[in-house]
């Protein structure tokens, strides 16, 4: 429930987003100054802080896709839609969306290893799934060929290729980076 009053509270903080950027025509990261949305302690004692993107994040967000190995490519775009996890100055856990009409692509979930399997990757996908929610997004799909037990716990059920929706096609994500043996799973987030 704690949780839950946290997720609450990042859609309240989030909700004054300019009018133009709710379609996926106009997105930019914000470059003003990151607010924190939430703080963890994870492990033994690392603190997390948890907020939007904002621009100069991307290099080291790049990064950790790399080293997670997940693609950065189509992303950049839709850095307004990311969540980034942070120690200091190092991003250690990320987790975004593209958005296609009410339905989105939940995408580039990473952690850091030394930071994974203590609820992290699980806290940054409720998050996203909260600011989707509040935007208007309906339905998250996501592809993978790694984690489908990780999505699994966190509500996701498998489905197929061609149950994406039609306009997600443009991805970058779907034409040039998945597999087609990528395994698609869905959520609703109504
Ligand atoms: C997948 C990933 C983001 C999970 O992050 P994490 O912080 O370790 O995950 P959490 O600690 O929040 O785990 C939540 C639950 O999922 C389980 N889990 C985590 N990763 C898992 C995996 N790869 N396979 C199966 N279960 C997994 C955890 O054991 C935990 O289960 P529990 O609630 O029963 O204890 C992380 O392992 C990672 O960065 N992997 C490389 C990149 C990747 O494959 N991303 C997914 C594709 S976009």
């Amino acid at each position: 429930m704690a949780e839950n009053r946290g997720a609450v509270a990042l859609v309240k903080r989030l909700a004054g987003f300019p009018a133009g950027d709710c379609c996926g025509e106009s997105l930019t990261a914000p470059t003003v100054e990151r607010e924190t949305l939430r703080r963890l302690v994870v492990g033994s004692g690392q603190r997390v802080s948890l907020g939007r993107a904002i621009s100069d994040d991307w290099p080291r967000i790049g990064n950790l896709l790399e080293r997670s190995k997940l693609s950065p490519d189509g992303l950049k775009p839709w850095l307004m839609n990311t969540i980034v996890g942070l120690v200091g100055d190092e991003v250690v856990a990320v987790a975004a969306f593209e958005m296609y009409g009410d339905a989105g692509l939940l995408r580039s979930v990473a952690v850091i290893p030394d930071l994974r399997g203590r609820g992290l990757g699980a806290e940054l996908v409720r998050m996203v799934e909260v600011l989707a929610a509040e935007r208007g997004i309906g339905r998250f799909y996501l592809l993978t060929e790694t984690a489908d037990d990780f999505f699994s716990k966190l509500g996701y059920a498998k489905t197929t290729r061609e149950a994406l929706p039609a306009g997600m096609a443009k991805s970058e994500l779907l034409r040039h980076v998945c597999p087609v043996s990528a395994r698609v799973m869905v959520r609703d987030l109504k």
